[in-house]
């Protein structure tokens, strides 16, 4: 689709986000020259004095970001569409210095980003509403955490939804825009190859696992409230989950894709509280080493509470009741300070229900890797060669890189590109969000309610024993240990 003429505007303009991905993103397309000559990017902010000093400091962060990528010549044409205004986003009373800006162009498409803390998601709706900008086509991203729990994430959807309708709301979930999860929607509705062995008479369970190598970095004031059960899995692990599981759609259309999402995510087995002690794992990294270097624990890194319950891991048995998938077990891992950064969707295909090799071949399995590298890979069962009869596991890979010898866009260009075009697909809509929080609400509440601290494991492992022992008690095991 063509793009039309657009003023981004960029809330909390200083901040990590927008210096790290959303600049980076926005400089990539404009590079690929995917963004057309009237393009605007507004930048806020309130530490910075003007235009040429913001530019600077982003020249100096987007360098070390966009490294190969980066050249003079592409960056001093992107930096002429940033202006930078000094307004406080607490301050109503700032606002009229936006507006001016942005009538400037009234035919634009607006988009408002807010890179903030939520908790100014509803007074900046307001204020915008406040100087006539939230009318027409003016959309606005939201990025997570929306609120903490089910109850702070309805007040703030109900105050943003006072200024701004659901079809200009974007809720992003940066897990949606990764090329591999593209590539899967892809894989599951323009083949039909898959389609008939999709279900629980074919598929004994489902994995999906994203694991970092980082600890809680320099945002332990953030993260010491949030936990990997808030930060990961209410929102991207159960957005996977949602693609893998969900019905055909109708069509790519936005909601004939997000009705489908609901579904699955009604249809998850709610847990109680015997749940939450049996098949919810809660883990908290202490001291050790990762990639070769000693890393303290989470409890003695800067501005941690001594006593923190905080999670760090989260590890889940999840259930979907719907006739294609019960009985088929969906587990959910995430954490930081583990082995090894990576991000994968694994599908465990059922045993051949017969050998005639004496031996059983090992399961078939699909791998969707996300991170480090873009992938996909089918194991089967081959025949080494020779005269004995000798069985061996070998895949069929799909390396993205290799295969289209392009550079596969981050996530966050595409989603940007998606709010310019006015394209909801592969953003959460509010009913989404709403039962993702209701799914996880239980766990909440019963580790608030529990004296037990989260289980130690020893950073630059893959988390707690309980983690194994989640799945070894289904007779199964994580994709790293088979
Ligand atoms: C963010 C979380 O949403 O996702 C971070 O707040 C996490 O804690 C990050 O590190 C992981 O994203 P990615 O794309 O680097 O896997």
């Amino acid at each position: 689709t063509q793009i039309d003429a657009f003023d981004m505007v960029l809330f909390g303009g200083t901040g990590d986000l927008v210096m790290r991905k959303l600049l980076p993103a926005l400089y990539h397309q404009h590079q690929d020259g995917n963004l057309p000559a009237e393009g605007r990017i507004v930048c806020l902010g309130r530490s910075v004095p003007d235009t040429a000093a913001y530019v600077a400091k982003a020249h100096a962060k987007a360098k070390d970001y966009l490294g190969s990528h980066y050249n003079d010549a592409d960056w001093t044409a992107f930096a002429a569409r940033i202006e930078y205004l000094k307004i406080d986003a607490n301050k109503p009373e700032e606002f009229g210095l936006l507006a001016d800006a942005l009538n400037e162009f009234p035919k634009r498409a607006r988009v408002f980003y807010l890179s903030t803390a939520p908790d100014l998601f509803a007074p900046i709706s307001k204020s915008l509403a406040g100087v006539g900008l939230t009318k027409g086509n003016a959309r606005v991203v939201l990025e997570k955490p929306l609120g903490h729990d089910l109850e702070s994430s309805n007040k703030i959807n109900d105050e943003v939804g006072e200024y701004f309708e659901e079809h200009q709301i974007y809720r992003i979930d940066h897990y949606l825009g990764k090329e591999p999860v593209l590539n899967l929607i892809t894989l599951r509705f323009a083949n039909t190859l898959l389609e008939p062995l999709w279900r629980r008479e074919w598929i004994r369970d489902v994995q999906i696992t994203v694991t970092e190598q980082v600890g809680v970095e320099t945002r332990a004031d953030f993260y010491d409230k949030t936990g990997a059960l808030r930060d990961m899995i209410q929102n991207h692990l159960l957005q996977l989950l949602t693609i893998v599981a969900m019905e055909p759609p109708a069509s790519y259309d936005a909601d004939a894709v997000r009705d489908e999402k609901l579904k699955v995510l009604r249809a998850l087995k709610p847990l109680t509280v015997e749940d939450v002690h049996t098949k919810v794992v809660r883990g908290q990294y202490r001291a050790g080493a990762v990639g070769g270097q000693p890393v303290p624990g989470y409890l003695n890194e800067p501005d941690v509470p001594a006593d923190s319950k905080t999670e760090t891991f989260v590890a889940l048995k999840a259930e979907i009741q719907t006739w294609r998938w019960a009985g088929v077990p969906f587990f959910l891992r995430t954490g930081k300070r583990l082995q090894e950064r990576m991000a994968e969707i694994v599908i465990n295909f059922r045993e051949a229900p017969h050998s005639i090799f004496g031996k059983m071949g090992t399961p078939n399995r699909l791998v969707i890797q996300l991170q480090p590298d873009e992938s996909m890979r089918l194991y089967v069962t081959a025949k080494e060669p020779g005269n004995q009869l000798r069985l061996r596991p070998v895949h069929l890979d799909l390396d993205f890189k290799e295969t289209f010898k392009t550079r596969s866009p981050e996530a966050y260009e595409r989603l940007l590109m998606d709010v310019i075009r006015g394209d909801l697909s592969l953003f959460v809509r509010r009913d989404e969000q709403r039962a993702a929080w209701k799914w996880v609400e239980p766990i909440i509440d019963t580790w608030e309610a529990s004296p037990d601290a989260p289980k130690a494991y020893t950073a630059g492992t893959w988390g707690p024993a309980a983690s194994s022992a989640l799945l070894s008690r289904d007779g199964l095991c994580w994709h790293e240990e088979s």
